[in-house]
């Protein structure tokens, strides 16, 4: 069903509390209004970033309620109606009109779908950053991905490779997660459940030069552990729970460098933003990376994704279909 709203509001997935995916309501709410630099969108698709579960839970960025989630979309740019994406910073994304920062916004080439865009912009941009910017890989180097099959995870296995990692190795909790990532070109696939996972990656020939971490806790006392002398532990996320900590006489003792990457970095240089999203696009236009699309919801859809995502079903991104609420 095509959701259309008479009366000059929209409709959007709202929470009118923190809690858990059954807060939120599909409603009729005002459209934002645009204030100097910014841009209003008429969005198509909205994204899920696992961020947002933190978002809907008040463990992360703490909007002022009743609240529209949702950091990525993309869809028509009022005035021009040219086709854009935009990353948000206060949220507004699962609505059929976004509110979006100019310098946060990107015209997308006519080679590129939305689907694609979308779920290249946080989640590639991400990927890209860490493996360049904080990363610093070399041609030739071992990289290691945790989350491999996640929304940023495939998108780092494809990049490293394209990047000239030597050789990718890809961590992921299923057996269709392990292969997913195979196909993706990873040359070696590991459990991060299993047991004995930091002796198998420890056991690597020639140590890991770069430790891509999503996930925290173990796996990145793991990451570390299979270093190879001068190898980087980068932290790109966690999932909370506890955390490990390391003393710098460990990383003096393997000549190990800890980083961190966050993307609002990114976001806060606009040529290097519109950079990374050019250099995304154009990957994706020659279909050198492809973004796995795992499933469209509809804006009434939104409470299921959620729990999809939370509970490790999704492989790729997730999409949500603002226009639909069936
Ligand atoms: N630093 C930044 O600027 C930045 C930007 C964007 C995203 N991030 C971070 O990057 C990570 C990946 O984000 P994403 O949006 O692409 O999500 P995602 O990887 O698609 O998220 C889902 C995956 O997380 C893994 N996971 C591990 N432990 C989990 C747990 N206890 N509960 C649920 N899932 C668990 C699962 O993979 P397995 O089943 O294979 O373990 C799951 O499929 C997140 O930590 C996110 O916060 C950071």
């Amino acid at each position: 069903m095509r959701a259309d709203t008479a009366d000059g509001g929209m409709r959007a997935a709202v929470i009118h509390r923190y809690g858990g995916p059954e807060e939120f309501r599909t409603e009729t709410v005002p459209e934002p209004v645009a204030g100097p630099g910014q841009v209003l969108i008429d969005v198509t698709l909205a994204g899920l970033n696992y961020a947002d579960l933190h978002c809907r839970t008040g463990e992360y960025a703490r909007y002022p309620l009743p609240a529209v989630l949702g950091a990525d979309v993309v869809g028509r740019r009022r005035g021009d109606g040219r086709r854009v994406a935009a990353l948000l910073r206060s949220g507004g994304g699962y609505a059929q009109v976004a509110r979006a920062e100019a310098a946060h916004t990107v015209e997308l080439p006519d080679g590129v779908a939305d689907e694609q865009a979308l779920a290249l912009l946080e989640q590639g941009a991400t990927a890209y950053g860490a493996l360049t910017l904080a990363g610093r890989l070399r041609p030739g180097e071992t990289v290691a991905v945790t989350s491999a099959a996640g929304g940023v995870g495939h998108l780092a296995v494809q990049l490293a490779r394209e990047l000239g990692a030597g050789r990718v190795l890809a961590l992921a909790s299923t057996p269709a997660k392990r292969e997913f990532a195979r196909s993706l070109g990873a040359d070696r696939v590991l459990d991060p459940g299993d047991p004995e996972l930091a002796e198998r990656l420890a056991a690597e020939p020639g140590g890991v030069d770069l430790f891509v971490d999503l996930v925290g806790g173990r796996v990145l006392r793991a990451g570390l552990d299979a270093l190879a002398p001068f190898g980087r532990l980068l932290s790109v996320g966690a999932r909370g729970g506890a955390e490990e900590s390391f003393s710098v006489d460990e990383l003096a003792d393997r000549s190990a460098g800890l980083l961190g990457f966050w993307l609002q970095h990114v976001l806060a240089d606009r040529a290097l933003f519109a950079g990374v999203a050019e250099r995304l696009f154009g990957l994706a236009a020659e279909r050198r990376l492809v973004a796995r699309i795992d499933r469209t919801v509809p804006l009434s859809g939104v409470a299921g994704a959620h729990r999809a995502l939370a509970g490790r079903e999704t492989m790729g991104k997730v999409l949500v279909d603002v226009r639909r609420e069936d």
